[in-house]
C-alpha cells in the first residue's frame, strides 16, 4: 500500500500532531508524516516528532521580510518532501492566498469550534459567553478566509454550566484527537469529494445520532 505523504505545520503544544503520529503508527493507516514544520523553535510539539523519528524543520516567520516569502519557504520545503497533504495543527499563522491556492484541496485545518461559529481566537470563551449548548471541533479544507472552507468532519461536545474556557477546551481537544486522524484517513483513502462548499464522504458511514444539551432527565 502506497501511503499518503503528509506534512504537518505546528506552532505550539502539538497534541493534534501527537494524535496523528499515533494514528500513523498503525500498520493499516494509509498515511505517514514525512515532515513537521514549526514557525516557533521552542514549540513543544517538535519533541513528539523527534521522538517518532520524523524530520522537523524550523522555519521562523520572523526571519522573513513578509508573509509571501515565509510562505514560499514553507511551500518549497513541503514540495521537496513530496507532500500530498498539508495538515495545519495549531499553526497560528495566517497563510497567504498564494499558498492556499497552491495547495487547493490538499490543505486542511482543525479548529476548536463548530464552524462557521466562532472562527479566530479565544473561541472557547466566546462560545461560553454566547451561551451555546454545544461547541466542538471542525476539520475543514482551507480557503483564503480564516477558519473557512468545506467541512470534512465535526464533533459536538456539550458546554456545561460549570465550564470555563480551559475545561471546555480540554473536552473539545479530546474530540479533535479523534477527528483529525479520521479526516486524514478519509483523504488518504480518496473518499472525500469537494463539491462547492460541501464535502461528500464516499462509502458507508453510520449516521450520527441527534444529541441534546441539556438532555431531558
Ligand atoms: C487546537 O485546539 C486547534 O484546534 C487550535 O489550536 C489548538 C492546537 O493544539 N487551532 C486553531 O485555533 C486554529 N484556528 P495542539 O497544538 O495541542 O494541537
Amino acid at each position: 500500500m502506497a501511503r499518503l505523504t503528509v506534512g504537518v505545520l505546528i506552532s505550539g503544544r502539538g497534541s493534534n500532531l501527537k494524535a496523528l503520529i499515533e494514528a500513523c503508527a498503525a500498520p493499516d493507516y494509509p498515511a505517514e508524516i514525512a515532515l513537521v514544520i514549526s514557525n516557533k523553535p521552542d514549540a513543544a510539539g517538535l519533541d513528539y516528532a523527534r521522538a517518532a523519528g520524523i524530520p522537523v524543520a524550523i522555519i521562523e516567520h520572523r526571519a522573513f521580510p513578509d508573509r509571501a516569502s515565509f510562505d514560499a519557504a514553507l511551500d518549497a520545503r513541503l514540495r521537496a518532501e513530496g507532500v500530498g497533504l498539508v495538515c495545519l495543527a495549531g499553526f497560528m499563522r495566517l497563510l497567504t492566498e498564494g499558498f492556499v491556492v497552491g495547495w487547493h484541496d490538499r490543505l486542511i485545518n482543525i479548529h476548536p469550534s463548530l464552524l462557521p461559529a466562532f472562527p479566530g481566537v479565544d473561541v472557547q470563551q466566546r462560545a461560553i459567553d454566547a451561551g451555546v449548548r454545544f461547541s466542538g471541533c471542525t476539520v475543514h479544507f482551507v480557503r483564503t478566509a480564516t477558519d473557512d472552507g468545506p467541512i470534512i468532519i465535526q464533533a459536538a461536545v456539550p458546554v456545561l454550566p460549570e465550564d470555563d474556557a480551559e475545561r471546555l477546551a480540554a473536552r473539545i481537544l479530546e474530540a479533535e484527537h479523534v477527528c483529525y486522524p479520521l479526516a486524514v484517513r478519509w483523504f488518504a483513502e480518496g473518499r472525500l469529494a469537494v463539491d462547492g462548499n460541501r464535502v461528500r464522504l464516499r462509502g458507508a458511514v453510520a449516521p450520527p445520532e441527534t444529541a441534546f444539551s441539556p438532555a431531558a432527565s
